[in-house]
Formats: C-alpha cells, sequence, structure tokens
C-alpha cells in the first residue's frame, strides 16, 4: 500500500488560495470585476505611512539591513507605501508592479534626488529585467500569488542583505467572509494564513523570521461610507440596487475613526530573510 504524497507548503498555499476563485456562476453575472485594485486607495495608504514616518516593524527590519545611500527594490510596490519611507536613507529605487494606475501614482511619491528604475510587468516574470538590491521589499503581495516558492526565490536571488515581506495574518478579504452566506449561500476560505506563507519561505531553503504586531489601519478605509459599500457590493459581484442591503449587513461590522469608516485593522505579519544574494 503506497503512503499519500505528502503536500509541500508550496502546493498547500496554492491549492488554498485556489479556494477563493470565485465560482463561476457568480463571477459571470458580476457587473464589475471583483478583484481590480483601486489605485487612489493606494495612493492615500502611500500618503499617510510617508505622513507617520519609520513606525512599522517591516520598515525597521528593512533599515536594519540598508546601508547609507543604498538601493531598494519594492515588489508588488502599488504606490510605494513599503519603499517610500526608507528613502531618506536610500539613493536607488527599482520599483515592479504590473498595474500601470499604481505606477503611476508611485512615480508622483518618489523624491527627485532618488534614482528611481520603474518596471511594469509581473514578477518573477520580470526579475530578468532588474539588478540586484540591497534591501529588497513586498508588502500586501503574497495572498495574490499562486507559485509563492518561485515568487520567493527571485526575491532572495536579487537581495544582497535582506528580503522584508510583510503580510496579514489572514487573507485580506476574509474579514468579508461574514457576507457570502447572506448574500449567495456559500462558505469563503479561512486559509491560507500567514504561517502558511512563512513555511513556504522556508522550504526554499533560507531561515526566515516573523513577527506579528497589530495592525494600525482600518481596511478598505473610506471617508464615505457610500463608497466603502461599493467596494463591498463590487467584491461581492452584484450590482448597486443591492446596496442598501449590504449598508445593512455591514452593520455593526465596520469602524470609525478619525473621520474614516472602514473594516477593524487585522494584525500584520512581518517575515523577512538574511541573503547573501548577488555582489
Ligand atoms: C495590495 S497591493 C500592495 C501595494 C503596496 N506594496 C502596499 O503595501 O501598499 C498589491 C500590489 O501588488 C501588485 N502585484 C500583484 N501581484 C504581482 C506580481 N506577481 N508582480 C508584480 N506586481 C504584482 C498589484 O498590482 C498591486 O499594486
Amino acid at each position: 500500500m503506497s503512503a499519500e504524497p505528502v503536500e509541500t507548503p508550496a502546493e498547500y498555499w496554492r491549492a488554498s488560495l485556489a479556494a477563493w476563485a470565485i465560482p463561476p456562476a457568480i463571477l459571470d453575472a458580476a457587473p464589475e470585476s471583483p478583484w481590480q485594485l483601486r489605485p487612489h486607495q493606494f495612493a492615500a495608504r502611500a500618503d499617510h505611512v510617508l505622513r507617520r514616518g519609520v513606525t512599522t516593524v517591516s520598515q525597521r527590519r528593512a533599515l536594519e539591513a540598508l546601508p547609507e545611500g543604498g538601493s531598494v527594490l519594492d515588489v508588488g510596490a502599488g504606490a510605494g507605501a513599503a519603499s517610500l519611507p526608507l528613502l531618506t536613507r536610500a539613493s536607488r529605487l527599482t520599483a515592479v508592479d504590473g498595474d500601470a494606475g499604481m505606477i503611476h501614482e508611485l512615480r508622483a511619491r518618489v523624491p527627485s534626488n532618488i534614482e528611481l528604475t520603474v518596471v511594469e510587468g509581473r514578477w518573477p516574470d520580470a526579475a530578468n529585467e532588474v539588478g540586484p538590491a540591497d534591501v529588497v521589499v513586498c508588502n500586501h503581495v503574497a495572498y495574490n500569488v499562486p507559485n509563492l516558492d518561485e515568487f520567493v526565490a527571485a526575491l532572495t536571488e536579487k537581495a544582497r542583505h535582506r528580503v522584508v515581506m510583510e503580510v496579514t495574518a489572514v487573507h485580506p478579504r476574509a474579514n468579508q467572509n461574514f457576507l457570502w452566506p447572506i448574500f449567495h449561500g456559500i462558505e469563503r476560505p479561512e486559509r491560507p494564513v500567514a504561517g502558511d506563507a512563512v513555511a513556504v519561505v522556508r522550504a526554499t531553503g533560507v531561515d526566515p523570521r516573523a513577527e506579528e504586531w497589530a495592525g494600525p489601519e482600518l481596511l478598505m478605509a473610506s471617508d464615505e461610507l457610500r463608497d466603502l459599500v461599493a467596494a463591498v457590493r463590487r467584491y461581492l459581484c452584484l450590482g448597486a440596487e443591492r446596496d442598501p442591503e449590504i449598508a445593512g449587513a455591514l452593520e455593526g461590522h465596520l469602524v470609525r475613526r478619525n473621520g474614516l469608516v472602514g473594516f477593524a485593522p487585522v494584525p500584520r505579519v512581518t517575515i523577512w530573510w538574511d541573503a547573501a544574494g548577488p555582489a
């Protein structure tokens, strides 16, 4: 009798993420793409991070390994929330992102004294267009990446000193799982979680450390409840006529703070590892 083959961490990650696929019958009826990211939201986040200065575990772990005048590679850079706070120390930034709107927001925020290289493309395919950097950062991208082992190996390859990856402790859409039984009669997955990402990183042959900390920001924060309801409605693949019902279902699940409304902050996990990458 042959034993069941044991799933690798990368296979487990891939299968767990695949379970987040929205059933075709729901997706086909969606008026708008439920996965569309909104660059203006990430721009607001980058501005918020810049105003606060260096406060997060991820920023501290990156700065520890970043020499004065050094270089940073930001993969899945968005509007730059991970790397912009490091530019007081760095002199060069390479930003990789597959979304032109995000890159536009990033360019507008990089100070003119920084040598900026932008690569519009998907990691790890875009890795051959990118040189090595002292520190590689990659915040809030992993839950978008089915082949996380290849993605991580390519990050390690580019790092002279350290890779710092930040993820939410649970899937960033898990806070909306309670809505799916109400509107579609289906349950949503609970995995993967940050510990599963750490296992994938370790299986690539590096020695990651991980630290969980309290997330500071409301998720999907907006200054107008109706914008938040519209974002949730798009994710639920519903039309605008359902907004009053969605607003009703959200009651008691939202937090209001500093003029913003959003989902409660979720814990963040900083995963970092040292790399003896290219000279
Ligand atoms: C949730 S946003 C995070 C942005 C930014 N790092 C931050 O922390 O605000 C994820 C970003 O990663 C980009 N992205 C996702 N998968 C990618 C990939 N395989 N290669 C390059 N960019 C990717 C998306 O276009 C998006 O801008």
